[in-house]
């Protein structure tokens, strides 16, 4: 080769690095980091940034090179040269992709490893996924609730599963994202290390509200957090839960699964807490769904359906047995089928008390 030639290969080379390089430090794709994961996952996110900007160079600068200075000129008529293949070059584009690979894959077996470390202390939280809402349980304090909250600096073992169909629990600003299937418990580690809201998603198509399934996650201090159980009539402490403190905060949460009669059981609350809103408008209840009918008005609509059906039968029916009768203009078999079994009677009740007030 010509020493001009092998000056310009170097030049193109060195530039081409320094652009991967840029690329990998500037290029600011991940959203906040709030675990102790992040730093791990993001700087493996870098190197596969920066090697793609690299892959990327090199492959289409060739290609562009290729077209531009051995495009078919005007008037020339002539064959191209015949060729038969390079053996350096089918080696060097051989040997440099491996590497890249097995360099990928022993990098990321690593973080993985590293990420998934189990460390002592950890709190369990269940995790149960329902079309379309994520319920959490604290096993410790005996708890179970729709809202996510973790103290900063604690680890946690995420114990997720499914009720119904596949969803996949995920936070992003956590770098962690797991199936939830159903028959099975699927684990997953981090530390929340950033106090903050943070959103968690749903990352498998599970249904017609797939991508209304959203909930959050709040990151509290550990006496904000204890707070928190404390109101929320987990036991917390044991010595001060027997005192009247409970049995007030009892009155005001009611959960799903411990209802019982006396508490008395807030339709509203149900409506929510079923994730009925996902799908279905309620000014009431301040769900905006468009999925299904609006309930708005529901006593009026209740009455008018089905002919001969009272407003009670009629809604009753649309709960527990949803494909029995479907709104003009509304898909079939997108309304869960199962809260004939989910919920008992009480709360039916209440739901359809709570829907003909509407
Ligand atoms: Cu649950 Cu998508």
């Amino acid at each position: 080769m010509k020493e001009r030639t092998i000056f310009t290969l170097v030049i193109v080379t060195l530039v081409i690095l320094a652009i991967g390089h840029f690329t990998a430090t500037n290029l600011d794709v991940m959203p906040d980091a709030a675990s102790s994961r992040a730093r791990l996952v993001d700087q493996l996110a870098r190197i596969l940034i920066g090697l793609g900007a690299v892959i990327f160079l090199v492959v289409d600068g060739a290609l562009v090179y290729a077209v531009i200075r051995f495009r078919k000129r005007v008037g020339d008529e002539s064959d191209a040269v015949p060729y038969h293949g390079n053996n350096t070059l089918e080696l060097v584009w051989t040997i440099i992709p491996a590497f890249i690979v097995v360099f990928i894959g022993f990098y990321s077996f690593q973080v993985l490893t590293e990420i998934e470390q189990p460390v002592s202390d950890e709190m369990v939280v269940e995790v149960i996924a329902r079309q379309f809402l994520w319920e959490f349980r604290y096993p410790d304090f005996d708890l179970t609730t729709q809202e996510l909250r973790l103290p900063v600096g604690k680890p946690i073992r995420f114990e997720i599963t499914s009720a119904d169909v596949i969803h996949s629990f995920w936070v992003p600003e956590f770098r962690a994202k797991r199936d939830a299937t159903p028959g099975l418990i699927s684990e997953l580690l981090i530390t929340p290390t950033e106090l903050g809201t943070y959103p968690i998603r749903c990352a498998e198509l599970c249904g017609a509200g797939h991508a209304a399934m959203n909930a959050q996650v709040i990151v509290e201090t550990e006496s904000d957090f204890m707070a928190w159980i404390e109101l929320q009539g987990g036991l917390a402490d044991q010595s001060t839960a027997e005192g009247e403190g409970q049995g007030e905060s009892a009155l005001e949460e009611v959960d799903l699964g411990e209802v019982s009669e006396d508490l008395g059981i807030n339709g509203r609350d149900l409506f929510t807490s079923l994730g009925c809103g996902a799908c279905h408008t309620l000014d009431d209840a301040s769900a905006v769904g468009v999925l299904g009918p609006s309930l708005n008005d529901f006593s009026e609509s209740a009455a008018t359906r089905i002919l001969n059906l009272e407003p009670i039968a009629y809604t009753k029916e649309s709960i527990i047995a949803p494909e029995a009768f479907i709104v003009e203009g509304y898909p079939r078999g997108v309304m869960p089928n199962n809260f004939g079994e989910r919920i008992s009677n009480e709360e039916l009740e209440a739901l359809i008390t709570y829907l003909l007030n509407q």
